[in-house]
């Protein structure tokens, strides 16, 4: 029967320690998939659009409680989310008494769940609430049966097969060892029952604790009506108690994660090394190689190829994108059509354009690359904003820190910047200009014009001849290997390497201190800058 209230509250208890963990952290802090179990089981309760819930916090009371609220100002919630502290963990019926002032006079249901329960899904916890309702019970509880029951709660029944009560694994009697039937802890009872209860509970167990569990026994003992449900899916209600079992739960919700997006037209290589997290998604007909980790908020739009070994977190990726092997990406937004790597790393607030190129062993910071913009060698972009249809020539780099700050460089539409080019930030490059290959750009260039600093090459004829006639050497190819042979004999060269070699070492050695060359500073010659189109170019 329908009862008049249906009003409903939600207790979590995240207040533990999770001594099994063997943690600095609250256990309810670590993650599955990347979520905290806190927040997983927060969302759930928070779907059924009850009219409060409270979340006991304990060990680490602070950053649980930081942690749910930060999420909750993320996802926004109607219903009023409340911390009750429990300042000692004295056990699960403990933690829920010190919810108890957060629920005063409150006439109505209350789910009483485990923060620990990193894939309970609010189908669950409805259909209890179903069950509890129509079986009009003042206490309900879901039941599953496990091949491995250990860790958990056991159900005991009475010879009618009606519940009897929970007895914790530390209390069994040798008698009781066989049972598989466990408590997952997912329990609905009126506040009515609950409430007063509480009070009631000892701590004559294994543990010396204030079980929750206790409270099922009570119940069945004040002749109460209790139910119970069998769980749907078993593997949803576990309970994590240790890292071998969050593995073992990481492991399964990965699987499910990827499946769903199978269905949903995304193709894996290789499913087994594919991992993502909750936040992700991806369009259809994308293809995914081995070995990647998307993560956070990523969102990959259709048709794009992902070869493999990439870790993405927070990327916003168009369509038809293809990330060649091996590339990172941290909170940074790629166009339709780009193409990215192989080997680059886009950290965060890089912005790229339709079809920017970004090849190999580039980096880009806070650059928003223009459409149709190339850097395809040994870049790196930081703090910069470049137009399109601009080619950034290999081994280009902006130069943004002073040591102090961070300056920004502006390149221009349809700029040529030369390979080896350095740009001393603040500078811009405006619209068509040209950087000549080697350049140190320190000054702005201006719209069509040429900047070039090069050091006037010298071409010495007949030096190395001289120099190897100084040198009291041969031409290599001249050498008779016998040569080599006898360097070796006598030791003065590591085997593999040629009489050059040994020559340089003996020279070296031989040389007085004085006479070894010095590097002496060059001084660099400023950055001419030829103006814009004159006659004929
Ligand atoms: C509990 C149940 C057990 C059940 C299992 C299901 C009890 C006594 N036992 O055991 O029957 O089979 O869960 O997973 O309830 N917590 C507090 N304050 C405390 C103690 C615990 O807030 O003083 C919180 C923890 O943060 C955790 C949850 O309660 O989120 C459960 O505690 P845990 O120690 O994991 O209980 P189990 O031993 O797993
Ligand atoms: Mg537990």
């Amino acid at each position: 029967m329908e009862r008049a209230s249906s009003r409903l509250g939600v207790i979590i208890l995240a207040a533990g320690r999770g001594t099994r963990m063997r943690s600095e952290r609250a256990k309810v802090l670590h993650t599955v998939a990347g979520k905290p179990f806190v927040l997983s089981v927060l969302d759930a309760a928070l779907a059924l659009a009850p009219d409060c819930v409270a979340v006991v916090v304990g060990h680490e009371a602070g950053e649980v409680e930081r942690v749910c609220a930060l999420h909750l100002a993320g996802r926004g919630t109607e219903t009023p989310v409340v911390y009750p502290l429990q300042r000692e963990q004295r056990g699960t019926g403990d933690a829920v008494r010190a919810a108890a002032p957060a629920f005063e006079g409150f006439a109505g249901d209350l789910l009483v769940l485990y923060g620990d329960v990193p894939a309970l899904t609010p189908a669950t916890l409805s259909a209890l609430l179903a069950h509890h309702r129509r079986a009009g019970a003042a206490l309900s509880l879901l039941t599953a049966t496990f091949d491995d029951p250990s860790g958990y709660g056991r159900i005991r029944r009475r010879a009618n097969g009606g519940i009897a009560g929970v007895v914790e694994e530390r209390d069994l009697a040798a008698a009781e060892r066989g049972t598989r039937e466990v408590n997952p802890g997912i329990y609905c009872a009126t506040a009515g029952f609950l409430l007063p209860a509480l009070a009631r509970l000892r701590t004559d167990n294994a543990q010396r604790e204030y079980y929750l569990t206790d409270v099922v026994g009570m119940a069945v003992a004040d002749g109460l009506p209790v139910a119970t449900l069998p769980a749907a899916n078993i593997e949803e209600i576990a309970g994590i108690n240790s890292r071998k079992e969050m593995a073992g739960m990481e492991e399964r919700v990965r699987r499910a994660l990827v499946e769903r997006w199978m269905q949903a037209g995304v193709t894996f290589r290789d499913p087994a090394t594919a991992y993502l997290e909750e936040g992700v998604t991806i369009g259809a007909d994308t293809e995914i190689g081995p070995n990647v980790q998307i993560l956070g908020r990523t969102a990959i739009g259709r048709g794009c190829r992902i070869d493999g070994t990439a870790l993405l977190r927070d990327a916003a990726i168009g369509d038809r994108v293809h990330l060649r092997l091996g590339v990172v990406m941290t909170d940074c937004r790629v166009g339709d059509d780009a193409v990215v790597g192989p080997f680059a790393h886009l950290r965060p607030g890089s912005e790229l354009a339709t079809g920017v190129h970004i090849g190999n062993f580039v980096e880009t910071k806070n650059a928003h690359v223009g459409a149709g913009t190339k850097a395809n060698h040994l870049t790196y972009l930081g703090d910069v904003e470049v137009g399109d249809h601009t080619n950034i020539g290999a081994g280009t780099i902006t130069c943004n820190y002073d040591g102090f700050a961070k300056h920004r460089t502006v390149i221009g539409n349809r700029v040529q910047i030369g390979s080896d080019t350095q740009l001393v930030a603040p500078v811009t490059v405006a619209d068509d200009a040209y950087v000549g290959a080697g350049t140190t750009v320190t000054s702005d260039v201006p719209a069509g014009h040429l900047a070039l600093s090069r050091v006037p090459q010298r071409t010495v004829a007949g030096w190395v001849a001289r120099k190897r006639a100084k040198a009291g050497d041969k031409p290599v190819q001249a050498r008779p290997a016998a040569t080599i042979a006898a360097a070796r004999a006598a030791k003065a060269v590591p085997a593999g390497k040629g009489v050059a070699f040994a020559a340089r070492a003996i020279g070296a050695a031989k040389a007085p201190l004085a006479k070894r060359k010095t590097v002496r500073p060059i001084a660099r010659p400023p950055a001419r800058v030829n103006s814009g189109p004159r006659g004929k170019r």
